[in-house]
């Protein structure tokens, strides 16, 4: 489901096109990612629900349309989507307490939901989006299992999870006998956010969580918004949990090794989480053909023992340790 050796190793981030970002540009994108060899497609059932006017529906339903026109790009793509946390409106309390949750029916309806905007029978990888506190953990795994059993869904995988939930989650589909999550997509850059900080639902993966999917090889790590919306590029964009000593370190050493190969920062952030000793799949978000140009370029880039060496032991916190 995720090659390394091929030529665009990403996936690509559909949470904009069609709405925030306009259908040709869109159409554009989805395009160019497949010209380049690029067969992995990130979306969610909420995306861009919390936009003025928007129902959640935009994305799925927009890569319906992409599929429609572009005879075989179905087949060629793996098409993940997330379910779990679009706003039910029968609930109350706004976002994140109206979220529709992972309980048996609040799957089985999502599910019907996916696959109706999505025009397809089937969803190659599907996500529990976020954890959901209520519904018993054993209900989530098997009601999800039961998508796969159904031929409904190809593989399984979280998003947004604490280490505690997924290893929980594993151990119950191992008892079970079940397919568990073979994929596990968190918040994930070069930066480290400081330490405490809150994203709401949203989870890093952090050292620990990435160690326990090292002892899992069956388990793939990805990570979203790698590129910090863009502020590897455009410094005055570097969000405040990620302003701090340690992350001055660390772009120092980002710009050292941009230098040194004549590429961007954007590039050397992107062939670091492929290459480090434990990968982490880029799910990209971009929304010019210029970006994503830039990003697929990383995929040839090399960074050398050294390189890789200096990128993870830059900044503060590892040489405070
Ligand atoms: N599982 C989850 O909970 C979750 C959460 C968030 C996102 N995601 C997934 O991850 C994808 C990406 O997320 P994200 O948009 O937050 O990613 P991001 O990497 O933080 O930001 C993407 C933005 O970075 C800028 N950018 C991209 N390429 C660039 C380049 N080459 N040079 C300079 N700037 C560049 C663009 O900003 P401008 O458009 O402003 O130019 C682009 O929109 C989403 O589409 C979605 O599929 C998942």
């Amino acid at each position: 489901m995720f090659d390394p050796h091929s030529p665009a190793p990403f996936v690509l981030g559909a949470l904009p096109f069609g709405s925030l970002v306009d259908r040709a540009t869109s159409y554009a994108l989805l395009d160019r990612f497949r010209e380049a060899g690029g067969r992995h497609l990130d979306t969610a059932n909420n995306y861009v629900q919390w936009e003025e006017g928007a129902t959640g529906d935009e994305s799925e339903s927009f890569l319906a349309e992409w599929f429609r026109d572009r005879p075989g790009a179905r087949d060629e793509m793996v098409v993940a989507t997330k379910i779990g946390a679009r706003s039910d409106p029968s609930r109350r309390g706004g976002f994140p307490a109206d979220m529709e949750g992972l309980s048996r029916p609040a799957i089985r309806t999502a599910i019907e939901g996916s696959l109706r905007r999505l025009g397809t029978e089937r969803v190659d990888l599907l996500y529990a989006h976020v954890m959901d506190p209520v519904t018993p953990l054993d209900e989530t795994v098997a009601a999800l299992a039961e998508l796969v059993d159904e031929g409904r869904v190809g593989a399984l995988g979280c998003s947004n999870h604490d280490l505690q939930t997924l290893s929980a989650a594993h151990r119950i589909a191992g008892d079970l006998g079940v397919p568990g999550y073979s994929a596990v997509q968190q918040r994930f850059t070069y930066l480290r956010p400081a330490p405490g900080t809150d994203f709401g639902v949203q989870q890093v993966a952090d050292p620990e969580l990435l160690g326990y999917l090292g002892d899992r090889p069956g388990c793939t790590a990805l990570g979203y918004s790698p590129l910090l919306s863009g502020a590897y590029a455009r410094r005055d964009r570097m969000p405040a949990a990620y302003r701090s000593a340690d992350s001055e370190a660390r772009l120092r050493a980002v710009d050292q090794v941009a230098s040194e190969h004549g590429v961007s920062a954007v590039q050397v952030v992107l062939a670091w989480m492929l290459e480090r000793e434990q990968p982490v799949v880029p799910v990209l978000g971009v929304s010019r053909i210029e970006q994503l140009d830039e990003c697929l370029a990383a995929a040839a880039l090399r960074l050398d023992a050294e390189q890789l060496t200096m990128l993870d032991r830059a900044g503060v916190a590892l040489a405070d340790a």
